[in-house]
């Protein structure tokens, strides 16, 4: 479905190689923005080669790479940060390098494309920030997501702040909280799972019993909510941590 929705509108997506990213890099050049589609693994970069996809190599925690690639492709008028990394576990299970790993992954490479991206969006009077947060933040606690969690409610701290701070200068900031999605990581987060449950299909019957909906949602669900955020149809809309779970905070 498109109807250019997001007609002229430059945008950066990071975590774009798979997932929830790339579904959006998808959709959004389906509804007439240029994206710019970031991902640290080139190779998952292949698949986004179509008219208003630009591929870029990058890793969103280096916040000097962060600052030139926004430099040479920007200003932009919206940001999605999708980058996010899940360790399971409970507290005690994860030790400082993963703790501070989660933190890295989750939290730092928004700070680094937001302190690159903002100064852009304020001087052309405004835009839309979308970050990828969680059910699993401070909207709910999961067992064996501790690290995960905690970032993810590190998350929607920081939408709400970067709403209000830049609210006057036409920025809006929103986060989307999606349930379990299917995606590379999950299955590989399944397989992983699936040797401690004697199958891979207790595993993914495991995440799916999570669901009131009785099933996964799809990346390209989450994307038609970025897509609303993204677009002026949201203009009224910012510093809320939309959810989007099959009904798991119901
Ligand atoms: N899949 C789910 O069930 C689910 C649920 C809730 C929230 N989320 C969140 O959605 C986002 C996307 O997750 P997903 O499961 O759809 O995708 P995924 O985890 O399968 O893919 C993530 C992509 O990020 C890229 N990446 C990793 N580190 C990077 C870095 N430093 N710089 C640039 N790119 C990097 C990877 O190469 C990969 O292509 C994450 O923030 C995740 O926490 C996912």
């Amino acid at each position: 479905m498109s109807s250019e929705r997001l007609s002229g509108l430059n945008a950066l997506v990071t975590a774009a190689g798979n997932g929830i990213g790339k579904a959006v890099a998808l959709r959004f050049a389906r509804e007439g923005a240029k994206v710019v589609a970031v991902d640290i693994d080139g190779g998952a970069l292949d698949g986004l080669g179509q008219p208003g996809i630009a591929p870029l190599v990058l890793d969103a925690t280096d916040p000097e790479a962060v600052d030139a690639a926004v430099r040479a492709h920007g200003p932009f008028d919206v940001l999605v940060n999708g980058v996010g990394y899940v360790h399971h576990g409970t507290v005690l299970d994860c030790g400082p390098d993963e703790w501070r790993r989660s933190f890295a992954l989750n939290v730092d490479t928004m700070y680094n494309t937001l302190r690159a991206v903002l100064p852009g969006m304020i001087e052309r009077g405004g835009g839309s920030v979308i970050n990828i947060a969680s059910a699993a933040s401070s909207l709910k606690g999961f067992p064996n997501r501790a690290a995960y969690g905690a970032t993810k409610a590190a998350v929607i701290g920081l939408t709400k702040a970067v709403a209000v701070d830049h609210i006057s200068q036409g920025v809006r900031c929103n986060a989307i909280c999606p349930g379990t999605v299917e995606s590379p990581s999950l299955a590989a987060r399944m397989k992983e799972l699936g040797r401690q449950m004697g199958g891979e299909d207790e595993a993914r019957k495991a995440f799916v019993a999570r669901q009131p909906m009785g099933r996964l949602g799809t990346p390209e669900e989450i994307a038609a909510m970025a897509v609303y955020l993204a677009s002026p149809e949201a203009s009224f809309t910012t510093g809320q941590a939309l959810i989007i779970d099959g009904g798991i905070l119901a």
